[in-house]
């Protein structure tokens, strides 16, 4: 079976998955144009930019980018965006993740818009006043939300004070890679689970005019795909899976470290964001499990919920730091982000992206797939 298109605001694309984005680095240009390029959407990361592109930015001797302009940099975002265009070849659609957590998120989300991206797609804290930033623009605005509730805010605010609509909504579940937006517990509990959710937030996007609701967060496969379809929703984002592919932005180290996660190797943890954090345990996280505090201090200011380092220092990390040492290949010292079913991309190893993309649209086998996925659904 063909899967439909996805339509959000005047994008149409041929096949309706969004490679979800990922920071630091893991989707940046070369990942999102070759996920656009076979007629998906892909999606460039926001933060940390100024890794990315070291000789726009002032620096730390360590190299750490200096404050939010460095490190959430607007040249360098630019560049990015213009680069994963060029990479698509005209086809898809490429977007920009924006975390609305960070420090400097209206600059960064009209930096976004004015480089051209398609839509911005926002996450880890309501944005609720991001069409303001993007005034002017033909940017499509897909917020991320874990419930109904969530939704029906958004659409409320946003509705009273700028007289639109989100174009399409991300469900994302407990079962992502990175932040969570639940409490720890309810991470595991069977009612906070992605297909347990599926049905209010696609009732509550019919109440505000068919907003299309793309579910994120375990979706793994092909079946998986369809089976979300089959319940209303418009299309999937996808992330972990696409760590293992050639294309994908982050070192090989990274990809290794994570064909190598067993499953119990993968854990949440307290982020200075304030959200649960799944992530690999790696040598650092091994130390702060063992009470070592890793902080070193505030250089890049990168997200206002850590209040300049007071969080970090709570966490015994700085999330920019760590992500960036992950991007520059460190083993010892990076943070390491994955989804819950990382531990099976073992079974996929590191394929190309149009591999991938056959696979998830049914058009070549995938090796990964054994038994039907369980599924606890709560009537
Ligand atoms: C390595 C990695 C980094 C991520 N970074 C971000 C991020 O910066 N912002 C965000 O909104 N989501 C982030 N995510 C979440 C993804 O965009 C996506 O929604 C989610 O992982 C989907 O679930 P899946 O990984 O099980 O496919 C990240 C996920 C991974 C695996």
């Amino acid at each position: 079976m063909n899967l439909p298109k996805l339509r959000i605001r005047h994008i149409e694309v041929d096949i309706p998955i969004i490679q979800g984005g990922m920071g630091v680095g893991i989707s940046w240009e070369r990942l999102a144009g070759s996920v656009a390029a076979t007629g998906a959407i892909g999606v460039v990361s926001a933060v940390g930019t100024g890794y990315r592109h070291p000789d726009l930015v002032k620096r730390d001797k360590f190299g750490r980018p200096v404050g939010s302009i460095n490190t959430h940099h607007p040249e360098a975002l630019k560049r990015i965006i213009r680069e994963a265009k060029e990479i698509s070849g005209g086809r898809g659609a490429i977007g920009v993740n924006i975390l609305a957590a960070i420090t400097d998120y209206g600059r960064v989300a009209r930096d976004a818009a004015e480089a051209g991206a398609d839509l911005i797609i926002s996450g880890a804290g309501l944005p609720l006043s991001l069409p303001q930033y993007v005034e002017g623009y033909d940017v499509a605005l897909v917020p991320i939300v874990s419930s109904a509730r969530a939704l029906n805010l958004i659409c409320r605010t946003w509705e009273r004070r700028y007289g639109r609509l989100p174009d399409a909504v991300v469900l994302e579940g407990p079962k992502s890679g990175g932040h969570q937006g639940f409490k720890y517990e309810d991470c595991f509990k069977p009612e906070f689970q992605l297909e347990n959710l599926v049905h209010s937030v696609v009732e509550e996007a019919k109440r505000w005019g068919d907003i299309p609701v793309i579910v994120a967060g375990g979706v793994w496969s092909y079946r998986d795909i369809l089976w979300y379809l089959e319940r209303g929703a418009a299309g999937v984002q996808m992330a972990t899976r696409f760590v293992a592919t050639h294309e994908c932005d982050a070192p090989l180290i990274y990809k290794e470290i994570v064909l190598n996660a067993n499953e119990e190797d993968i854990i949440l943890l307290k982020s200075p964001v304030g959200y649960p954090l799944r992530v690999i345990k790696t040598p650092f996280i091994e130390r702060l499990l063992a009470g070592v505090n890793g902080w070193n201090g505030c250089v890049s200011n990168c997200v206002t919920p850590c209040n300049r380092g007071e969080e970090a220092k709570k966490v015994g990390f700085c999330i920019a730091d760590r992500l960036g040492a992950a991007w520059l290949g460190n083993y010892e010292e990076g943070i390491f982000i994955i989804g819950a079913n990382g531990h099976l991309l073992k079974k996929q190893g590191i394929v190309h992206v149009k591999e991938l993309i056959d696979m998830l649209t049914g058009k070549r086998p995938d090796p990964t797939l054994d038994p039907e996925p369980k599924r606890v659904t709560v009537s």
